[in-house]
């Protein structure tokens, strides 16, 4: 494997997308929502950037089993806990490729009428991404890879690496 984004440039980048979401949400109480597995690390180092007064919660989704490439079909494997009527919602990912899982929960999120819905992703692949909305914070755009480490795994391993890396093979 060969590292793509190191742990500094991730901790940087993360600080910086703090400092907006700072600004964005100044006197708002936004809520949270992390992408399970995959978030977990991004999510953990982003709120402790984070200033406003917020509220923290997971789902669960789960579309690609132990391949490469997306089955195509998401499901939900944990529920929102949390009241998203009238709230500003900011859900986080660990990385938007086909843009599925994305789509699928920001349809989920807005049948419940939330008072604001936007998008936080460590990583976009851009030019494979097929959604007709905006992802408003984005750590780095990458290519059409395979990558790894900080939260992303492949057949649940890596997750614990401090940096990106593109697995091989
Ligand atoms: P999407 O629905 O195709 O946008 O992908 C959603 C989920 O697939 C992400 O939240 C990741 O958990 C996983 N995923 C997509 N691309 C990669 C990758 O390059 N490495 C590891 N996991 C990935
Ligand atoms: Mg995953």
């Amino acid at each position: 494997m060969t590292e793509l984004i190191s742990a500094e440039r991730i901790a940087k980048r993360i600080k910086t997308l703090a400092r907006k979401i700072n600004k964005d949400y100044k006197g708002k109480k936004p809520i949270f929502i992390g992408v399970l597995n995959g978030s977990f690390i991004l999510i953990a180092d982003l709120v402790r950037e984070i200033k406003v007064d917020c509220e923290i919660d997971f789902v669960k989704l789960s579309s690609y089993g132990d391949e490469k490439i997306s089955s195509g079909q998401v499901k939900l494997l944990k529920e929102l806990n949390c009241e998203i009527k009238g709230r500003d919602i900011l859900v986080v990912e660990d990385i938007i490729d086909s843009g599925l899982s994305a789509s699928f929960i920001r349809k989920l999120i807005l049948k419940e009428k939330p008072e604001s819905l936007r998008f936080v992703t460590l990583l976009y692949k851009k030019d494979i991404c097929k959604i007709d909305f905006e992802i408003d914070y984005i750590g780095f755009n990458i290519g059409n890879e395979f990558v790894i480490g900080y939260g992303l795994d492949f057949a649940q391993k890596y997750r614990n690496l401090k940096a990106v890396y593109v697995l091989k093979g």
